[in-house]
């Protein structure tokens, strides 16, 4: 694939300087070439809701409370339709779990249970297109938001922020805490990191980057 060469930065005020923020994160961690990121950016200005691209939602932490901005992480070589994967994110001990739906939505969560912790579970064969259950107390979530439908449990799964490459591989790239947005999470995280592109991205309480390089000044 090639690379095609980089527009001159916007102004931090400019509609399109989330997107190029963005872009930025993704090719410091080295994971895909410009044409790949335009994917990954349209997730987040989007609101994490590009199905048919098949890019998709949630971020988490332990699920949510990292100290700055997680690896980026392979998880799968493809994943199709009404198949699920479970994996560890961000750390090795924090248990997830990625599902893609019928219609190519890619969504990615914590498997923690909000309500006691037991393990979640991806099962395809209930609701209208597969639920995410909790065994323990009969916990249901929403498979495509994440949300509670039904039992015991007190809050939404935290997210995995998922993005898939050209060659179909499917990346972990960040979390949320339980409810949290996706940008949120993204400022959070980017905040003390990467106060520049942070700035990019319109996080509240961030300043202006300035310099040649977006460095804060
Ligand atoms: Fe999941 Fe109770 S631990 S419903």
């Amino acid at each position: 694939m090639s690379v095609t060469e980089q527009p001159p930065a916007r102004d931090p005020g400019h509609p399109d300087a989330a997107q190029e923020a963005l872009q930025d994160r993704i090719a410091a961690d080295s994971l895909t070439t410009r044409r790949d990121y335009l994917r990954i950016v349209a997730t987040v200005s989007g609101g994490l809701a590009v199905g048919g691209i098949g890019v998709a939602a949630g971020v988490l932490h332990r699920h949510g409370d990292s100290e700055g901005t997680p690896e980026p992480k392979k998880i799968a070589d493809v994943l199709p339709p009404g198949q699920s994967i479970a994996f560890r994110y961000p750390g090795d001990d924090d248990r997830a779990v990625a599902v893609r739906l019928a219609d190519g939505t890619l969504a990615g969560y914590s498997a923690v249970c909000t309500h006691l912790a037991c393990a979640v579970l991806w099962r395809e064969d209930r609701g209208s297109e597969g639920e995410l259950y909790c065994p323990c107390h009969e916990g249901v979530f929403d498979a495509r938001t994440g949300e509670v439908t039904a039992g015991p449990p007190p809050r939404p799964l935290p997210k995995v922020l998922l993005v898939e490459e050209m060659d179909g591989s499917v990346w972990a790239i960040g979390t949320t805490r339980s409810g949290e947005g996706a940008k949120e999470a993204l400022c959070r995280q980017l905040g003390e990191d990467r106060p520049d592109v942070a700035a990019r991205l319109g996080c509240p309480g961030i300043g202006p980057a300035t310099g040649e390089r977006g460095e804060r000044t």
